[in-house]
């Protein structure tokens, strides 16, 4: 089925200038940007989007690293998006990622892994209306 899915470059990737190369990823593999924003979060808004990981022990780590500089924030549409998006992404850790993904060929370390993508159809749904308008999202 078509699928939105959403996806950040995070601020190590956005400071390695390495945008228009993940977006060609997303290209070549089918994906369409429907909708995107440069971004650089508050604190506010990187606790309210990862809330789900309040708990866990690297969330002051995850959100300083969110926040410490510019972020892109795009909806992905197309077939099975959230799980191709996450096939092009590779694993959360980089040095556990596959060769010729995203994190494995932009991403220094399980903090600054590059690119954060839905993990299923319910919290994409969740996380681009966190983002996004649905008047921000163009039909293409
Ligand atoms: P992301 O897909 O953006 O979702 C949460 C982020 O927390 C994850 O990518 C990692 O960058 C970061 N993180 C740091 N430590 C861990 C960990 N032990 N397990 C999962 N995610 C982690």
């Amino acid at each position: 089925a078509v699928e939105r899915t959403l996806s950040i470059i995070k601020p190590d990737a956005v400071a390695k200038n390495v945008i228009g190369e993940i977006y060609t990823r997303f290209e070549k593999a089918g994906l369409k940007v429907v909708a995107a924003k440069m971004k650089h979060l508050s604190k506010a808004e990187a606790e309210g989007f990862y809330a789900e990981h309040k708990e866990r022990g690297f969330f002051a780590d995850l959100v300083a690293f969110m926040t410490s500089g510019p972020v892109m924030v795009q909806v992905l549409e197309g077939e099975n998006a959230v799980l191709a998006n996450r096939d092009l992404m590779g694993a959360t850790n980089p040095k556990e990622a596959a060769a010729g993904t995203i994190r494995a060929d932009f991403a220094e370390s399980i903090d600054a892994n590059a690119v954060h993508g839905s993990d299923a159809v319910a919290s994409a749904q969740r996380e681009i209306g966190y983002f996004f308008a649905e008047t921000e999202i163009s039909a293409r």
